[in-house]
């Protein structure tokens, strides 16, 4: 049976193309991003898809960065922040530098607020959420207050008209801290 034998040909070749992309695919979150902004990250990384408008991508090692501050959002979304921010965010904010200058970059942290499991009043991070991101370049982002914006989900960007909402919000609330609601917590 020709037909049959050529069938079974292509089912395996597809088994072993996705034998192939299986080690591939498990270690994409770490792979350079590919097709994003050729400038790629403010700090030269550039882990994964860029944001819709604005081409902004998760900053690599953000996780180490220091903490400017936590924040809490009240029901329905309920969650617990953090506030990174890079070495340049933590000058600025330390010497009051505002605006803040280009290089800038915050990532706000986002999880489920949840019950310690051990501590009833306790309250601890659940699923992470969503990772916000802020990037100076007063440039590029000109339009926006010098303010590149994305928002990830799993580490993919949210879509274009998520992104629409994120200048309109900073900068009707906070234009006279340049368009970042954050204080650095004592
Ligand atoms: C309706 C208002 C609103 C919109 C829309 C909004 N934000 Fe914010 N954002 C806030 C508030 C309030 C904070 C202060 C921290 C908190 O409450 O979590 C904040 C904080 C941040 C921070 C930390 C730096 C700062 O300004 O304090 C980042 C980064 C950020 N937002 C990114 C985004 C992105 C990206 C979008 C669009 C996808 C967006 N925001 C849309 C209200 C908004």
């Amino acid at each position: 049976m020709r037909l049959f034998t050529s069938a079974l040909l292509v089912a395996g070749t597809l088994a072993a193309t996705a034998l192939t992309l299986a080690p591939a695919g498990a270690s994409a979150e770490g792979a350079p991003a590919e097709g994003g902004p050729a400038e790629g990250g403010p700090n030269g990384a550039n882990a994964g898809a860029a944001s819709p408008i604005y081409g902004v991508t998760i900053p690599e090692g953000y996780r180490a960065w220091q903490l400017v501050a936590p924040a809490q959002e009240a029901a329905p979304l309920d969650e617990l922040r953090a506030i990174v921010g890079n070495t340049t965010a933590i000058k600025a904010y330390q010497a009051g530098t505002l605006p803040f200058p280009d290089g800038t970059v915050l990532v706000k942290l986002a999880w489920k607020h949840t019950q310690s499991p051990e501590f009833a009043t306790a309250s601890v991070p659940g699923a992470a959420t969503t990772v916000q991101i802020m990037v100076k370049d007063s440039k590029r982002y000109a339009a926006t207050g010098g303010w590149g914006f994305g928002r990830f989900v799993n580490g993919k960007p949210a879509d274009q008209a998520q992104h629409e909402t994120c200048w309109g919000c900073h900068q009707a609330l906070v234009a006279d801290r340049d368009y970042v609601f954050t204080r650095y917590a004592p």
